[in-house]
């Protein structure tokens, strides 16, 4: 039986909507704040012994493969442990390095995807330690992995994957936290610190959702646009990925996602007029930086639409368009930035008229190599 789509007109709306819910449920029953601690057990991890981690690799496809990417940044912050992040239909074609001291995860928002089994399959073969970060329960890529981590998003029905990735970000943090707890990385205060940012979420969400109908207004400028450029720099350069997916995956509008510092390389070359760029450009460490590769788009009549931080006139100045998410911390950031991305590229899509839950040529999990 179909789920009700709760008055939204589809499902991918109401999955965008669902988000401050789908972090909340994540996150539940697994940090304790009053002790700055990560509770292992009801997180998912029983048999692997995060103390003799040494390496982790994460394994995933399309939206699951820039949750990935993205979480990398903190797991990284938080434990100096060197992180991997692999396309699962690749990561079998290079010779294995794994070990018995690396924990390989598979990031699969219905543990069904043929690529990412495959992937984390060849991973414990090669003795690492598999841990499957999921959203459908009884899933083939858990039932293959040590341990199962589920991240309790609720049903994903729009093909596009929207808030699962809120989600599995969040999962990949309080992984972080965990392996940080026990390898004594972070103290317990510290860990009580990041709790307090993670709780809130939800509600930063729920104030980043109420830009939708602003968005459906801007949308009219971009649904007749050819190719449109996303870029942004540290772990909004993933955002900047998933922005320019979404857009391809719902309205079949060419577009690309790169690193900021990485447009003098090469991309800066398609910029005229006629082109859009989608800058990140929250208030970050990496700000300075990314605003200046803003003005060199504008200084070749690029046109601008800024996603940065809610008041800042700066930005605002030097873009054709201007959105603004909550002020928050660099944790929370990317949660927020990807919000009117979705919306964009939902709203897009919407006035082109294509099929926004069931986008042609795409499947929602894909069980063929
Ligand atoms: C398909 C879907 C994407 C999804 C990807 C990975 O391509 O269309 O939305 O991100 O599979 O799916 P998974 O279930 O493994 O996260």
């Amino acid at each position: 039986a179909m789920l009700d789509k709760n008055g939204y007109d589809h499902y991918m709306l109401k999955e965008i909507h669902e988000q401050p819910q789908a972090v909340a449920q994540t996150i539940k029953g697994r940090l304790d704040r009053d002790i700055g601690k990560i509770n292992l057990e009801n997180y998912g991890i029983s048999k692997i012994n995060l103390k003799e981690i040494e390496r982790i690799q994460i394994v995933a496809c399309g939206t699951s493969y820039y949750a990935g990417c993205l979480a990398r940044y903190f797991i990284e912050q938080f434990t100096r442990i060197p992180v991997e992040v692999d396309l699962a239909s690749e990561s079998r074609y290079r010779t294995p390095t794994v070990t018995a001291k690396t924990l390989s995860v598979a990031l699969s928002q219905s543990g069904e995807t043929i690529d990412t089994l495959q992937a984390i399959k060849f991973a414990k073969e090669n003795g690492a330690k598999t841990l499957a970060i999921v959203n459908m329960p009884g899933s083939t890529i858990a039932h293959n992995c040590h341990d199962e981590s589920l991240i309790y998003a609720g049903p994903e029905v729009g093909v596009a994957s929207t808030k699962a990735l809120s989600a599995q970000i969040s999962s990949l943090i309080i992984l972080g936290l965990a392996l940080a707890q026990e390898q004594k990385k972070l103290s317990s205060e510290k860990i009580a610190e990041y709790i307090d940012e993670l709780v809130k979420i939800p509600s930063l969400l729920e104030k980043t959702l109420t830009l939708s109908s602003y968005i459906e207004h801007l949308s009219k400028k971009f649904y007749n646009a050819l190719s449109i450029l996303f870029i942004g720099r540290g772990p909004q350069w993933y955002v900047a990925m998933e922005g320019a997916l979404k857009l391809k995956e719902l309205s079949y509008i060419h577009a690309e996602g790169y690193a900021a510092g990485e447009l003098k390389h090469g991309p800066i070359a398609l910029i005229d007029e006629n082109i859009w760029s989608v800058c990140i450009a929250p208030k970050d460490s990496y700000y300075e930086k990314t605003i200046s590769n803003i003005e060199e788009i504008r200084a070749r009549g690029g046109k601008i639409l800024a996603v940065g931080t809610e008041g800042d006139e700066n930005l605002k100045s030097i873009s054709d368009e201007f959105i603004g998410v909550p002020e928050c911390s660099e944790l929370i950031q990317p949660f927020l930035t990807t919000v009117p991305l979705h919306l964009l590229s939902y709203w897009v899509a919407v006035k082109k008229g294509t099929d926004v839950d069931q986008p042609r040529n795409l499947a929602k999990s894909v069980t063929v190599e």
